[in-house]
């Protein structure tokens, strides 16, 4: 068993984090990479990228947002529970290398997945400039680690709760107002990077995005995680999950990460159902 050493709700009930004794990846995982863990033996495979690790503790962080079945279980597990599985590290890790000025844009829970690059850019010596975007003030997770690696930070919300009224790309667009950066990595939804790549693309800035699409195997076996880049059908797998923005088909991976949605809502209405069951017998119980 892989077990929880520290649980911390980032966002009640929605954003979960979970730092996981795993010694061997964590001495062997580089920015970028992700993991595939089960809650138990027969469970289901979801990938989650890790946030940060600790070679000497030999712990794992991942940071999951619930949005169906597996991630609703995993967020039930507490402190000296763990996963059944834990495979890792997979995919390629991030190149890292001094450009000069680096733009970090991350969305969403996709600021979990931006932090290790964001930090390993900061170390090999570039200037940053960090965008954040949420939802509202309660979704904008990490702000305070985020904040403290760069140079200029900006935070945008839906709402305008925290940071400006507004989008990331509003933020991007000012800061591309006052010079063209080396790099752009962009991390969120697919509509976001989609967005950020369409913004840098008119003044060819390298634009990286990390992509999400459904993996089963992570082993470039399956098929299951295909996307199209330029003329070439990659596996995100193990040909990513970083790829370059202006060659992404993202229509193509919107309407494959929907193509199961009918069937998710059914999984997750009957996991709801266990779950009050339960929870009505352990009532009875006491
Ligand atoms: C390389 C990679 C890294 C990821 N890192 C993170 C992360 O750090 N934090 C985070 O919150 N999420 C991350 N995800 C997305 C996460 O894997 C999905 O949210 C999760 O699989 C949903 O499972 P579920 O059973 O709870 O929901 P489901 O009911 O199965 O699905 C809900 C939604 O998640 C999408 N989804 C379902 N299964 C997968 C899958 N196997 N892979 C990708 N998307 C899926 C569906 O399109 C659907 O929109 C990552 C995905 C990939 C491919
Ligand atoms: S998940 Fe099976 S090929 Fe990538």
């Amino acid at each position: 068993m892989f077990k929880i050493v520290k649980r911390e709700e980032l966002v009640p009930s929605s954003v979960i984090l979970h730092e996981i004794h795993a010694p061997r990846v964590a001495q062997k995982t580089r920015p970028g990479q992700f993991v595939i863990v089960k809650a138990t033996e027969t469970g289901e495979r979801i990938p989650l990228t890790m946030a940060d690790t600790d070679p000497v503790a030999g712990t794992v962080t991942i940071i999951f947002m619930v949005v169906g079945k597996s991630t609703a279980l995993f967020a039930s597990l507490q402190e000296g529970e763990g996963y059944a599985d834990l495979i890792g590290p997979l995919g390629r890790a991030t190149d890292i290398e001094k450009v000069g000025h680096v733009v970090c844009i991350g969305g969403g829970t996709g600021i979990a997945v931006l932090h290790p690059i964001a930090r390993a850019m900061k170390e090999a010596g570039n200037r940053l400039t960090v965008i954040l975007g949420a939802r509202s003030a309660d979704f904008m997770i990490l702000k305070d680690r985020m904040s403290a690696l760069a140079d200029t930070f900006i935070s945008v919300s839906d709402d305008g709760s925290t940071g400006k009224k507004g989008f990331v790309t509003d933020a991007l667009q000012e800061t591309l107002a006052l010079g063209k950066p080396e790099l752009v990595v962009a991390i969120g939804p697919v509509p976001m990077m989609k967005a950020v790549s369409e913004m840098t693309r008119p003044d060819g800035i390298h634009t990286l995005v990390s992509l999400n699409p459904i993996m089963i195997d992570g082993t470039g076996m399956c098929g299951g995680c295909r996307v199209s880049v330029g003329d070439k059908v990659k596996f995100a797998c193990v040909d990513g999950p970083e790829f370059d923005g202006h060659a992404v088909d993202f229509d193509g991976l919107s309407q494959r990460l929907s193509a199961y949605k009918e069937e998710e809502q059914a999984a997750m209405e009957i996991h709801r159902c266990r779950m009050e069951a339960q929870a009505a017998n352990s009532d009875q119980q006491s």
